[in-house]
């Protein structure tokens, strides 16, 4: 029986120190503030973004919500950014991903200041990662190693494998995998890797970021392993009110029983992007005493 990481008791830890950092900065006169933009309505992006507005709350900080509609234009959504980005009284700027598909992603994660992408997303926050200088890190890739260095799962010499090689997850976390203090050996796979199972099976510790319900079974998983799963899936089911149930990118039931640690879903690597994301509202803040 593998041990559960409790994504949502550490968040709440990290969550807690951002609120005592905003009291401070607060008592300097800076109030933190998040300026999140939604464009469109896509259930899930709502719900995270109405998850991050809650967060801010908790921890005393400022949320300043823009939602707009889908049939924003690019220029429309970029002349918000470029507000926002001579705002003084906005410290992060978050754009919720995906957008619409009329809307150039690459070109809006560019508009925002990287002194505000607390996301991590522009080219220059990827570049300071990179080279290990300092910047934002992106919350999801920095939340798992967070939970990785809290559950004192040994990774120096470990054996990382990443499903998936997304902007978001894959690529950065690889990256983050790799620097001197967690000294892991990273495989990624993806796509165009013809039997991943060769790979997951000697995963010491496994991240599944595929975005495929129970994508990962039992047997692809070594014994022992430290298993992590990115997947939020909407499967639909009847029986629940909302239509759907969350699933994620593992067969929980089967993999928990031969694993060594497991992240649920919900529960698990979700609540610590929040985290992650206030505590670089934080430094954002900060950054500007
Ligand atoms: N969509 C899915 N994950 C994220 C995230 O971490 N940040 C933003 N902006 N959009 C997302």
């Amino acid at each position: 029986m593998a041990i559960i990481i409790d994504g949502k008791a550490i968040a709440a830890r990290v969550r807690e120190d951002a609120g005592l950092c905003t009291q401070k900065l607060k008592s300097r006169g800076i109030t933190p503030c998040l300026a999140v933009i939604l464009v469109g309505d896509n259930p899930a992006s709502v719900s995270y973004v109405t998850g991050k507005e809650k967060a801010l709350a908790e921890a005393g900080m400022d949320g300043r919500d823009l939602r707009l509609p889908a049939a924003t234009s690019e220029a429309e959504l970029l002349a918000h950014i470029a507000k926002m980005n001579d705002d003084d009284t906005v410290h992060g700027i978050l754009v919720q991903l995906p957008l619409p598909p009329h809307i150039n992603e690459d070109r809006i994660i560019q508009a925002i200041s990287p002194k505000k992408d607390v996301d991590g997303f522009h080219p220059v926050s990827v570049g300071n990662m990179v080279l290990g200088r300092p910047g934002f890190l992106p919350c999801t890739p920095n939340g798992i190693v967070y939970l990785l260095k809290e559950m004192k799962i040994k990774t120096a010499g470990a054996h990382a494998v990443i499903l998936g090689r997304s902007n978001i997850v894959g690529k950065p976390l690889a990256n983050l995998l790799i620097r001197r203090d967690v000294n892991a050996t990273v495989t990624i796979c993806h796509t165009g890797t013809p039997d991943f199972s060769v790979y997951t099976k000697q995963a010491d510790i496994l991240i599944a970021a595929a975005g495929k319900p129970g994508l990962v079974s039992a047997g692809m998983v070594k014994p022992g392993a430290a298993v992590i799963d990115v997947g939020v899936n909407r499967v639909p089911d009847a029986s629940k009110k909302s239509g759907f149930i969350l699933r994620g990118d593992v067969d929980y039931d089967a993999v928990e029983k031969t694993a060594g640690w497991i992240t649920p879903v919900p529960g698990g690597v979700g609540p610590m992007t929040i985290a992650m994301l206030m505590r670089n509202v934080v430094e954002a803040a900060g950054n500007t005493v």
